[in-house]
């Protein structure tokens, strides 16, 4: 992976261990301006010779140091001499890796506490003083029993009294708590004060930066020749879209494919915006037909997603050999798809469903990738389409699965429930905006559901479809909880669906969150 030149030196390694977390650790590491890679805790030895880090963290991690199979921690850490942070089971692997003891928890100790700072500590400075206490977030099973020599306690609470240790010495410090979680309200400034004094990492990391570095790094991988990259109507692929274009020009064609299951007067806004304002070259294809065919008879949730998939690709690739001569394919993967994150659940996992995107487009069409936002948290990639001018509006945009309505409209998809979605699911965004509630909602959308109920409209009775809106907040879609509207705006919603749309009489609203519901229906 490339890392911009700026940053290149000031690089902060985090091992992870298998915590659930592991991510929140590089939110905030990056938050304080500073460049950071995850590796999985047994590539230590080879990132540290490759990144040259200025400082390390080790994650947390469910296992138990105590056990002769727990992940071990590569000698090449503690022997760098470079500051290392542990957090939790990064805590308990340092402390025993230097000859201090841990033990087997009988209890685990989950949730909030209160530490109270004993010693100074560099990490403190300007954010704790002494004998002051301060509110943590536990979660853990084992705990050091005895320190190894060098170190000392410089916080604790109650039920862990080695909860904050340090090696002032050496630049050793560990943690039994998570300062990485917002539930730990001063973790995010401990951990800058880690990168920023104690490992005197430069704060170079910005988007500014980022983006002169990967024009000229698109610029060089691409030369003179072209580039095909397709557009969905998402964030991610357009970031990257419209960044390659600043570097390469009319080299770069976009492909997008409108399958019709978008949402209302979404194909046109991705062909003004990407035609009309950025003036890229823009290949639109209608296969709308040709997809809704396909579907028609079509209920099986997977079976839907298959074909979409399937004929997504087949249509895209169909394009690009119209457009012809490319050898660049662009994508708009994120760093959380590229982590090779190490899991400890074992055993192959359960499919719960297809997921669509361009997967298997690159070997299908014996292309290189350009991928500009491997190293990219989604948030760094709306800064980053804020800064190349993308409007506001789209950058801020939820998310949208690559299916479309198919996976919205349970049973059959025809045009007439499509149509009929796109309109109820518009008045919804449409007071979700209004009562200026869209940022707050990870994502938002109406569902229309095959089953027909009766309803009294004037003096007729109707005998039409139900509508049902979904509404979740998330952090990265993993698992979600419900939006709790207030009734009268659920209230206001379902009366002008009602009202408005011809096909729906009755509306109502999904409570379950996700696990055990999936975000979407189907
Ligand atoms: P679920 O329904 O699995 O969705 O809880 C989690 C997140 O993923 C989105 N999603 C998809 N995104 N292609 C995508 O690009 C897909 O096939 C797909 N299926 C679900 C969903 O909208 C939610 O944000």
């Amino acid at each position: 992976m490339t890392v911009p030149a700026s940053a290149a030196d000031n690089i902060i390694l985090i091992l992870d261990f298998g915590s659930q977390v592991t991510q929140l650790i590089a939110r905030r590491v990056r938050e304080a301006h500073v460049y950071c890679e995850i590796v999985p805790f047994h590539a230590a030895a080879a990132a540290i010779a490759r990144f040259r880090p200025k400082g390390i963290i080790l994650s947390g991690g469910p296992a138990s140091v105590t056990e002769a199979t727990a992940p071990a921690l590569a000698p090449e850490v503690l022997a760098a001499g470079i500051p290392v942070l542990g957090i939790c089971y990064g805590q308990q692997a340092m402390v025993q890796a230097l000859g201090g003891r841990v033990a087997a928890g009988t209890t685990r100790e989950f949730g909030r506490a209160e530490i109270e700072v004993v010693q100074p500590c560099a990490l403190f400075d300007g954010v704790w003083v002494l004998h002051q206490s301060a509110s943590v977030w536990m979660s853990h099973g084992d705990r050091v029993e005895a320190l190894p020599d060098g170190f000392s306690v410089v916080a604790r609470s109650q039920g862990a009294p080695f909860a904050f240790v340090a090696d002032e010495a050496r630049h050793f410090y560990g943690v039994q708590f998570h300062p990485e979680v917002v539930h730990t309200p001063d973790g995010r400034a401990l951990i800058e004060n880690f990168v920023l004094k104690v490992c005197a990492a430069q704060p170079v990391w910005s988007m500014a930066s980022f983006r002169e570095t990967k024009l000229a790094e698109i610029r060089a991988q691409v030369g003179s020749g072209q580039v095909i990259c397709g557009l969905s109507g998402g964030v991610d692929s357009a970031v990257a879209a419209v960044l390659i274009h600043e570097a390469i020009g009319d080299q770069l064609t976009c492909v997008f494919v409108d399958h019709g299951l978008m949402r209302l007067g979404e194909a046109e806004q991705v062909v003004t915006l990407f035609r009309d304002h950025f003036h890229i070259r823009l290949v639109h294809v209608d296969a709308s037909a040709q997809f809704l065919s396909g579907l028609a008879g079509v209920s099986d949730p997977e079976a839907k997603r298959k074909f979409i998939g399937k004929t997504f690709i087949e249509v895209f690739d169909a394009e690009a050999h119209k457009v012809g001569g490319a050898k660049f394919l662009a994508q708009g993967t994120l760093y959380p798809d590229v982590i090779e994150s190490v899991s400890f659940t074992g055993g192959p996992s359960v499919t719960i469903k297809s997921h669509h995107n361009v997967g298997g487009l690159p070997e299908r069409m014996n292309m290189a990738l350009v991928e500009p936002l491997r190293e990219l948290f989604k948030d760094e990639v709306r800064a980053l389409g804020r800064e190349l001018g993308l409007p506001d509006v789209f950058v801020g945009r939820h998310p949208f699965p690559g299916p479309g309505l198919a996976i919205r409209i349970p049973g059959e998809v025809t045009k007439e429930a499509c149509d009929t979605l796109r309109q109820a699911d518009a008045i919804y965004l449409e007071e979700i905006r209004n009562a200026g509630l869209y940022d707050e909602i990870w994502q938002a959308f109406a569902v229309l559901l095959p089953v027909r109920t009766v309803g009294v409209m004037g003096d007729g009775r109707t005998y039409d479809k139900v509508c049902a809106l979904r509404a979740v907040t998330s952090v990265d879609g993993m698992t979600a909880d419900i939006y709790p509207f207030e009734s009268a705006f659920l209230a206001r919603v379902a009366t002008r669906i009602v009202n408005e749309i011809k096909g729906i009489n009755r509306v109502v609203y999904d409570y379950t969150s996700k696990p055990p519901g999936t975000i979407e229906w189907e």
